[in-house]
């Protein structure tokens, strides 16, 4: 009986640190396009963001060293081994996904 409570309570536990973890807050725009290689934690650390040397969106300081206007144009027209989005992303998008990577700085 309390080994079965046991069970029960550690498997909500994991379930309630699994799902916040796997997503980290991200929309579901990052999760959809730039996950696959800056992760769901911004740092560059998937498979495909190691092979494209994705940057680590989590720097402060490398943050603090470029302008907002900089990271819509990377996002829209790519940059070094990034692709373009502008074809699949509004606008509205790229300046909604430019405050979600600001907000990726600790
Ligand atoms: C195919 C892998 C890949 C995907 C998908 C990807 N990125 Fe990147 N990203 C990179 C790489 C590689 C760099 C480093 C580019 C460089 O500085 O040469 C980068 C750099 C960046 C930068 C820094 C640009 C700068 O001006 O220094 C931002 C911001 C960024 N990515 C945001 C995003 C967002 C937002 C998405 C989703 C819409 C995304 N990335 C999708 C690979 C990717």
């Amino acid at each position: 009986m309390l080994r079965r409570s046991l069970l029960a309570l550690s498997g909500a536990a994991l379930l309630a640190t699994a799902a916040p973890a796997s997503a980290q807050g991200r929309s579901e725009t990052y999760q959809t396009y730039c996950a696959v290689c800056h992760g769901d934690d911004g740092k560059g650390q998937t498979e495909k963001g190691k092979e494209k040397g994705a940057r680590d969106l989590t720097n402060a300081k490398w943050q603090k060293s470029v302008d907002d206007e900089r990271l819509e144009k990377s996002i829209a027209n790519g940059k070094g081994k990034m692709p373009a989005f502008k074809a699949k992303l509004s606008e509205d998008e790229i300046k909604a996904l430019v405050k979600e990577v600001r907000a990726l700085a600790p």
